[in-house]
C-alpha cells in the first residue's frame, strides 16, 4: 500500500470511530424557570423571534439539525453553543444579577444593529433565521422597553460600571 493510501485509511478508520462519539445533548426538560419571558414583559412575536433565530445557541434547548449526527459537525456545534450559551442564555436571564442583564440587553442591540447575529454560518442553512428589518426593529424595541424599565428600577450605578 503506498503512503498515501495509509494515510487515507488512517483518516477513514479515526471518522468511522468518531461516529459513536458524542457529546451531550443541549436539550433541557420542562418549563425553564430562569427565561426572560418570567421576569421581564415578553410579546409573542418577540417569544417567536428568539425561538426562529436565538435559541438553538442562546438557550437550554437546541433543535438539532439531522448533521449533528455527523462527527466532527457535532463537536463543532456543541462547541459554537458552549460558547453562545456561555455569553448569553435567555433560559438562564432570571439568574443573572441586574447590572449582567443590563449589559446583555446592551450587547443585544449593538449585535442586532451590526447584523452580527443570528451567525451566518447559521443563517446560510436556517434562512427562515434571517432578520426582517421589522423584527429586528421589534427586537431592538424589547430590550430598549426592559432597559427603561431597569432604568426606572435601579440607580444607573448599580447597572453600569462607572468608569473612573
Ligand atoms: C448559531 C448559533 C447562534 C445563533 C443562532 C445566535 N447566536 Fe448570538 N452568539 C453565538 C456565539 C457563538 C456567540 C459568542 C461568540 C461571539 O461573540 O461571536 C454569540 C454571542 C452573542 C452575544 C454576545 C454575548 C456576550 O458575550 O456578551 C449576543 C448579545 C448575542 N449573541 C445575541 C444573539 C441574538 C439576539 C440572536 C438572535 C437574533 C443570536 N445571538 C443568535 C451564536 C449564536
Amino acid at each position: 500500500m503506498s503512503k498515501v493510501k495509509k494515510i487515507l485509511l488512517g483518516v477513514f478508520v479515526v471518522l468511522v470511530a468518531t461516529q459513536f462519539i458524542h457529546p451531550a445533548k443541549n436539550i433541557a426538560e420542562g418549563i425553564q424557570t430562569n427565561n426572560v419571558a418570567a421576569i421581564f414583559a415578553t410579546p409573542e412575536d418577540v417569544k417567536a423571534i428568539l425561538k426562529t433565530s436565538c435559541n438553538d445557541c442562546h438557550s437550554n434547548n437546541t433543535i438539532y439539525p439531522w448533521y449533528n449526527n455527523i462527527q466532527p459537525v457535532a463537536w463543532w456545534l456543541d462547541h459554537h453553543i458552549d460558547e453562545a450559551k456561555h455569553g448569553l442564555n435567555f433560559d438562564e436571564f432570571a439568574s443573572y444579577s441586574p447590572r449582567r442583564q443590563y449589559h446583555k440587553l446592551e450587547e443585544t442591540e449593538e449585535m442586532l444593529n451590526e447584523n452580527e447575529m443570528p451567525l451566518s454560518s447559521y443563517t446560510f442553512i436556517h434562512r427562515d433565521a434571517i432578520l426582517s428589518t421589522e423584527q429586528k426593529e421589534t427586537l431592538i424595541n424589547w430590550t430598549k422597553n426592559i432597559r427603561r424599565q431597569m432604568e426606572a428600577t435601579y440607580s444607573m450605578d448599580s447597572l453600569v460600571r462607572q468608569k473612573k
